[in-house]
């Protein structure tokens, strides 16, 4: 790999960092039986044909996380991956409801991977956040009892997202949830425009009231819509491996990135669920630079917007800006020699 540049990761679901090596040493651990021989027959099944065809293993794969130290091990086995990419700040969304619809504790969940992220600074040079994401599937009154449930753990939360089956789930469907969280201080995300219509990021801005949007990618649908995102500096946080294995973009070389750069967006480049989709962070903007000739400029500027889109505060984000200043500096010397 190039030297990566430092970046954050804004758009990572910890659930989605689940390699198959990891499922079967905590399957056996728990004494769970997995429909697979091995963890080779299980990458075989990573062939999706839509969200909802991914969603499907994504969620039974979860049954081999039961105890606090499964929820570490998983967090800190993508620390250690991300830190390699170049990931100097990492923000996470976890699924609670994926893991008490099984029957384990929303209190188990956090804790196990707040225990990870606490010592993640000092061990992996890697800052976090964690952000609570509803399943968008369920009922929103389901979504009210979790941000209730949590509420002993918000300390540990930056933010709360919307996830799971986007079509037929509006954002508006989750108001009510949205404003809870907004007056208990949370940061609000959610994702909309990947396999939903534009209207569905309009709805998120305007019912909801996020600050930025997850995936987003059909704005590209709604010059106005464009517009707007561009005035208002609305950060996306794009997926490129995961637009293409989802198939909400044909291949690579199709990918809108470059026409969403060239447009103004402010476009951040993420690996989504990097255990299913073929790859980190770090390995998305490579196949990007690839497959489409992204330029080091382009490259900088995606690291910057990472560092911008990001809810560090104002002395760790001038930090990490003059870390990208002084890596890209040294690019550019390496270059001009
Ligand atoms: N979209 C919606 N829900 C998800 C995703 C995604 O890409 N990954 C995990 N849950
Ligand atoms: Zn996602």
């Amino acid at each position: 790999m190039r030297h990566p540049l430092p970046k954050a990761e804004l758009h990572l679901h910890i659930e989605g960092t689940l390699e198959p090596e990891l499922a079967f040493a905590l399957a056996e651990r728990n004494r769970i039986d997995l429909p697979y021989a091995g963890p080779d027959e299980l990458r075989a099944a990573y062939a999706f044909t839509d969200l909802q065809s991914f969603l499907d293993l994504y969620y039974q794969l979860t049954a081999v996380l039961l105890t606090e130290q499964d929820f570490t091990d998983l967090a800190d086995g993508y620390l250690a991956r991300a830190a390699e990419q170049g990931v100097r700040h990492a923000e996470i969304f976890f699924d609670p409801q994926a893991h008490t619809g099984r029957g384990v504790d929303i209190g188990t969940v956090i804790r196990g991977l707040a225990r990870s992220l606490e010592s993640s600074r000092e061990r992996f040079g890697v800052s976090t956040r964690l952000i609570l994401s509803f399943l968008r599937d369920l009922p929103a009154e389901d979504a009210l009892k979790t941000l209730a449930d949590a509420g002993p753990y918000l300390d540990s939360i930056a933010a709360v997202g919307l996830d799971s089956a986007e079509v037929g789930h509006p954002p508006a469907k989750f108001a009510e949830v949205y404003a809870a969280a907004r007056a208990a201080g949370l940061r609000l995300v959610a994702h909309a425009g990947e396999e939903g219509p534009p209207e569905y990021i309009t709805e998120a801005l305007d019912v909801l009231g996020v600050e930025r949007i997850d995936h987003g990618i059909r704005c590209m649908e709604d010059p106005a819509l464009v517009e707007r995102l561009v005035a208002e500096q609305v950060p996306l946080t794009v997926c490129p491996f995961s637009n293409v294995r989802l198939r909400c973009v044909d291949t690579l070389a199709d990918h809108p990135l470059p026409a969403m750069l060239e447009a103004g967006l402010l476009v951040t480049v993420n690996s989504d669920d990097p255990s299913y989709f073929g790859g980190y962070v770090e390995d998305n903007v490579q196949g990007l630079r690839a497959s489409l000739g992204l330029s080091d400029d382009q490259l900088a500027l995606l690291a910057r917007n990472s560092f911008l889109a990001s809810f560090v505060d104002d002395a760790r984000r001038a930090e990490l800006l003059a870390e990208l200043d002084a890596a890209t500096g040294a690019v550019r010397t390496a270059s001009a020699s």
